[in-house]
């Protein structure tokens, strides 16, 4: 474990300290002693890569496009989210570990590690009343106050969402996932925001409350701009000030980016999703309803643009409106080739940054991993297109 944490560490930690302090005490010793020192020092420095000896300058993380809608501690939260990645398939899976992955205490170390922002996908729906009040699950629930504390003891933006309220959108549900009566699947959001909303009140204001990921199909439009303000309301009820993520329909997709109204409230941030090119990403991927044949590369000059468009629009949504972004998602899956799974996140990595959209990769453990749990690793390629 600890070999990987040093691996892990940011660029600018791995490099040894600079040479010069020590020569300081090398003045106290004979100077043939000292001779022989700087001799083998300066092989030692001849043999190093030069991007050891000379610190690469440090990529630019252009500040957000826009902050003229939010207050400056919400446009200084955007500011600082950074580099992030979801703890994906664990506590969003209809049970904990029905995905494959549990959310192990040892991750929380790894991710907090090299990332500033962890995003904790949650199906809070599926441990609540089926009731218009969808009382929580106190066995569940406590299980979130672990992660959520933990993460927030290393130190790192948290987010935690609601993720997978699939019958909010229409979907057909998942394998151990309860159907609730139409007439009251909105209420219960609203119930089970308000709730999560009191239950962490007191936390830290890294900790991020996100409405709803990817709200689509029948709530697309004025049903989700409705749903939305309803649902930030009961969050507002007890924490009038935390900053909130919200996010388009169509998957929180950007072309939805302009049918989004958002509530009066100066604490938001809107988060955006995006896989262009969608059929490298999503190869393979057997919960398509039409599946991707594999063998797709990325990143030709097509496939590169589809990113530039996605991202280039989302920025210029902000400037217009004045809300800072956060890319929630974006990765590709494990069926496709690793070099160009490698090209491809680098490539949304360093598009994001420089229009000042701080990121979270899908995602940490899972198939589209950045992490191999069976190796006991990071994807070394995945890794360093995110991190270095
Ligand atoms: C969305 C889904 C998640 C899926 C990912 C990639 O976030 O919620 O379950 O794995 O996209 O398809």
């Amino acid at each position: 474990m600890a070999a990987f944490r040093v691996l892990a560490a940011p660029a600018s930690l791995r490099r040894g300290p600079s040479p010069t302090p020590r020569l300081a005490t090398l003045t106290r010793m004979s100077t043939a002693l000292k001779t022989r020192i700087l001799a083998a020092a300066l092989s030692l420095l001849a043999a190093l890569p030069l991007a050891q000896a000379q610190p690469a300058p440090a990529r630019p993380f252009a500040p957000p496009p826009a902050c003229h809608a939010v207050t400056p501690p919400t446009c200084a939260v955007a500011g600082a989210l950074g580099r992030g990645i979801n703890l994906g398939n664990m506590l969003e899976a209809p049970r904990e570990g029905d995905w494959g992955v549990r959310l192990e205490p040892a991750y929380i170390d790894q991710v907090a590690g090299v990332f500033s922002t962890v995003r904790v996908p949650v199906r809070w729906s599926n441990h609540a009343a089926a009731t218009a009040d969808a009382k929580l699950d106190e066995t569940f629930a406590g299980r979130v106050d672990q992660v959520v504390d933990a993460l927030l003891a290393k130190g790192v933006y948290v987010i935690i969402d609601m993720h997978h309220y699939n019958q909010l959108s229409g979907d057909t549900l998942h394998p151990n996932e309860s159907p609730v009566d139409a007439a009251v699947m909105e209420q219960r959001l609203v119930s089970m925001w308000r709730q999560i909303a009191l239950r962490y009140r007191d936390r830290s204001p890294k900790l991020l409350f996100e409405l709803l990921n990817e709200p689509h199909g029948r709530l697309n439009g004025e049903p989700w701009n409705r749903l939305a303000a309803q649902a930030l309301a009961a969050v507002r009820a007890s924490n009038p000030t935390r900053t909130v993520l919200i996010g388009p329909g169509e998957w929180n997709g950007v072309g939805e980016l302009a049918r989004l109204k958002l509530p009066p409230d100066r604490n938001l941030i809107v988060s955006i999703h995006n896989y262009d090119p969608f059929n490298f990403t999503h190869q393979g991927v057997d919960y398509l309803a039409k599946p991707f044949p594999t063998g797709t590369p990325c990143c030709d000059a097509t496939q590169r643009q589809a990113i530039v468009t996605a991202l280039e629009t989302a920025r210029q949504w902000s400037v217009a409106n004045g809300y800072p972004l956060f890319l929630g998602e974006f990765g590709a899956y494990e069926a496709a080739d690793l070099k160009s799974r490698e090209t491809y996140t680098r490539i949304v990595r360093d598009e994001a940054e420089r229009r000042g959209i701080p990121w979270a990769y899908w995602e940490f453990a899972s198939t589209f991993g950045a992490y191999s749990p069976k190796k006991g690793g990071w994807v070394e390629p995945i890794r360093r297109a995110l991190l270095d």
